[in-house]
């Protein structure tokens, strides 16, 4: 290959596919509607915030579209996969992102058990629907790309609420198990576990700054802001052609917070 070929325009990594965001109204789902877009592909923002939604597919134009869908309800799920495939006539990449989650970490002592059903009903039974009603058009297809957005705290115990890690772990669970029966489909199935992001636009700058301040101190990686295009990057990996033979992943991007343990390095200061 002429190296001197690598020197061009930035590539657009999803040109021609169809993807479905949940979430997509706000924080990293919003983030992702915007990053897949600019890569070619047209978008279905999914999401219970119908005025925000609105705003951001009217605001991309032509390439995205806006359905209200509740992820933990049945009937709106099968909706929105068949309004998808009537507005854009096929679909390739089903990002189930919609989440909700804890600001604080209670004990189990004081949790009660509509708050894990909750999370359950949104963070696994949303998941599980996403993806039983779009491999019933996938399959026959004999492609797709399904991602789950999960969490850090999937893989390292303490650093979210019992509920969540619950209904997230679930979701890796799942991820696996149908990266099994989908993979003899064609299709790949893969999740996508953030560390620790300030999703809200709504914030000011200095809450920003204490935010990120604390996150690079607890962070492995000094000196490089984990945001919300990190995850919607990977998300273009994953669900691209150079993503093609990854399937059944549970991709961390979490600067290696997951797999360093500071306790002894603080011990023996070393590389103080
Ligand atoms: N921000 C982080 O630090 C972080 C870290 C790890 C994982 N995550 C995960 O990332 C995903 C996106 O979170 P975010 O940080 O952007 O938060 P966010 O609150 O900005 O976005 C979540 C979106 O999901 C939507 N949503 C909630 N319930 C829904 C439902 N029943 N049906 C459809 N849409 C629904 C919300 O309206 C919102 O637009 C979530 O799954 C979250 O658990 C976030």
């Amino acid at each position: 290959m002429d190296e001197s070929s690598c020197v061009s325009a930035p590539k657009r990594r999803l040109e021609g596919k169809v993807a479905i965001i949940t979430g997509g109204a706000s924080g990293i789902g919003a983030t992702t509607v915007r990053v897949f877009v600019e890569n070619g592909a047209k978008v279905v923002i999914a999401d219970i915030q119908d005025p925000q939604g609105e705003e951001i597919a009217t605001k991309i134009g032509e390439n995205a579209h806006y359905i209200h869908c509740d992820v933990s309800k049945e009937n709106d799920v099968k909706n929105l996969i068949n309004a998808t495939i009537s507005k854009f006539g096929h679909l390739d990449i089903m990002y189930n992102n919609a989440g909700i989650y804890d600001t604080s970490i209670k004990s189990i002592l004081d949790t009660e058990t509509v708050e894990l059903e909750r999370k359950i009903a949104v963070n696994l039974i949303g998941s599980f629907l996403g993806a039983k009603y779009v491999a019933k058009v996938m399959v026959p297809r004999k492609k797709g790309c399904i991602l789950f957005t999960t969490s850090c705290s999937t893989e390292v115990a303490g650093l979210a609420s019992h509920t969540y890690v619950a209904s997230k772990c679930g979701v890796v669970g799942m991820c696996k198990n149908l990266a099994a029966e989908l993979g003899l489909h064609g299709i790949r199935v893969n999740c996508i576990s953030p560390f620790a992001i300030l999703s809200s636009n709504k914030v000011d700058n200095e809450i920003e700054a204490r935010y990120e301040a604390m996150i690079g101190a607890i962070g492995n990686l000094k000196g490089i802001p984990h945001n919300k295009e990190d995850v919607a990057n990977a998300a273009v990996f994953l669900a691209s052609d150079e993503g093609k033979y990854l399937s059944g992943h549970n991709l961390v991007i979490d600067g290696g917070f997951s797999v360093v343990n500071p306790s002894f390095l603080k011990i023996t200061g070393q590389y103080q």
